[in-house]
């Protein structure tokens, strides 16, 4: 199987780029940015080797650099943001800090220079630019393709040398045409044959986790949504009778989620244990308003509870349902930066008697929707919107109390059902309602009111590394904010939340 390498050089997108080559049908593997030349040689049929975007700026002391062995080994090279700037300032181009930076879509100019990169590409495509320093000169030799309004070495190309840049992210949506120059680079330059699918993965993945925990018992925290019921039928495939499924409801659930859980999954082979542990998840949120530490107790809690029945049954081994945009944002990547710590990954005590097993972990959301229908996960789960781990904690600004959370949850299922009434609930990536811990005044039947605002959140993402608000029709956020202000008698305004991420993420807190 052919392979293209990434380096991870901490962008946010790093891994993102590994997405998009498996989406064209060839093998990637992101490896750190430390990765000694061996290491990458030593990788059966790798045919390219991708550098990353990054946070840092090639003038500091400090910043990543790869091992220079990897530039001699033979393969083309594509350097992404930082990787652009890196591979330009290691042969001999000039990497200036500009002070402004540029950031969002941008058009992206073709020079008419002949270019194996851009082939095929159409004039005045938007690219998407996320950088501070900027490439004055490409490496020596090179030719310039491409270059953008602030970027006058958009992209250089190299053919001798195997040496390619460009300075956007040709891995994210919102470069027009960023497939394109990513099939140009691993398919045409490198030569590597696309015949890779993720369903291919899934053999593999059991046989590690049979490989992992051997024939010890492992407990799996199961919380109804695709990751972990994914995660749930690949290790019970691995290890059968030994896995037993756990359930905690923390009191941060959706509406009815306890009893879908019941519903779903009691003719499972899965022997599923649903552990109420409501007093003790809102008794240790009291009086907390700091959302990193709402998250990291709610961690801390789900540990508790996971350690107490793991002893009660003998298992020493936690199966999570981690993916890997859970990890990336916990700053669980060596040169990322912590945006939110995800309750599973950045939330786990740094000390713990339970192992932690992750057979998701380096996937993608949509690529475990495509794994769960394989190994037969079904339909309302693979499709059913995503709910964070900290749960309705994380969607109350400030504290949570049992009042508060009986507020969001109810106005989220009236999002969620007019969704579904409306026939937008599968083209969304997810509907929820945020409580706002202010108040304003309102007139309700001639009088006076002052009451706390919702705020409605509806994405659009394919991935949840980017996402876009989605552009509902006003009379379904009529019909839905009508219903929450009829509903819910602590409510009287309703906003809806037009914020893309980045620069918002999905989730408030
Ligand atoms: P953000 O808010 O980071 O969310 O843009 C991206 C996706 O991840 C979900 N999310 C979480 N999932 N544990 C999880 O299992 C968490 O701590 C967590 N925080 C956010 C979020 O719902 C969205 O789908």
């Amino acid at each position: 199987m052919d392979k293209i390498g990434i380096l991870d050089f901490g962008g946010q997108y790093s891994h993102l780029i590994g997405r998009r080559i498996r989406d064209l049908g060839v093998f990637a593997r992101v490896f750190p940015a430390e990765v000694s030349a061996e290491e990458v040689a030593r990788v059966e049929g790798l045919k390219g080797v991708i550098f990353s975007g990054g946070a840092a700026s090639v003038h500091e002391g400090g910043s990543p650099k790869p091992d220079r062995d990897i530039l001699d080994l033979g393969l083309p090279i594509l350097g992404i943001c930082y990787g652009h700037q890196l591979l330009s300032s290691l042969f001999g181009g000039e990497v200036v800090s500009s002070g402004t930076g540029e950031y969002g879509t941008t058009g992206l100019e073709l020079t008419g220079e002949k270019s194996s990169l851009l082939d095929g590409m159409e004039e005045d495509t938007d690219v998407w630019m996320n950088h501070k320093d900027s490439v004055l000169e490409p490496p020596a030799g090179s030719r310039v393709t491409g270059r953008t309004e602030e970027s006058p070495v958009g992209v250089f190309e190299d053919d001798a040398r195997g040496l390619y840049g460009v300075q956007f992210h040709p891995e994210v949506t919102h470069t027009d045409q960023g497939d394109r120059i990513l099939h140009n680079f691993a398919v045409r330059t490198c030569g590597a044959e696309p015949s890779w699918d993720p369903r291919d993965l899934v053999p593999q993945m059991v046989e590690d986790a049979r490989h992992e925990i051997g024939d010890r018992r492992a407990i799996i925290g199961l919380s109804g949504g695709v990751d972990s019921s994914t995660a749930a039928k690949i290790v019970s495939e691995a290890i059968g009778k030994n896995l037993t499924a756990v359930y905690v409801d923390t009191g941060l659930m959706r509406e009815g989620e306890t009893q879908s859980i019941r519903d779903g999954f009691q003719d499972e082979d899965l022997r599923l244990q649903v552990v109420d542990e409501s007093d003790r998840f809102l008794d240790r949120l009291e009086g907390v308003e700091d959302p990193e530490t709402k998250r990291k107790i709610i961690g801390k809690t789900f540990i508790d509870s996971f350690t107490e029945v793991a002893e009660d049954l003998g298992a020493d081994v936690l199966i999570q349902g981690t993916i890997y945009s859970d990890r990336i944002e916990s700053g669980a990547t060596t040169h990322s930066d912590t945006i939110k710590s995800h309750h599973n990954v950045g939330g786990i005590p740094e000390e713990m008697d339970l192992e932690i097993y992750e057979p998701l972990r380096d996937l993608y959301k949509d690529e475990v929707r495509r794994i769960a229908r394989e190994v037969g996960v079904p339909d309302k789960i693979v499709h059913r919107h995503v709910f964070p781990g900290p749960g309705l904690a994380i969607r109350i600004i400030g504290e949570v109390t049992r009042k508060r959370v009986e507020i969001v949850r109810h106005a989220s299922k009236v999002v969620e059902d007019k969704l579904r009434e409306a026939g937008l609930y599968r083209n969304v990536w997810m509907g929820f309602a945020v409580l706002l811990p202010i108040k304003s005044v309102g007139v309700q039947g001639d009088l006076r009111s002052y009451k706390s605002p919702v705020a409605i959140r509806i994405v659009e993402s394919e991935d949840a590394m980017t996402a876009n608000f989605s552009r509902i029709p006003y009379e379904v956020l009529e019909d839905i904010s009508t219903q929450i202000t009829n509903e819910i008698g602590e409510v009287n305004r309703v906003v809806y939340d037009i914020s893309n991420k980045p620069p918002a993420t999905m989730e408030w807190e």
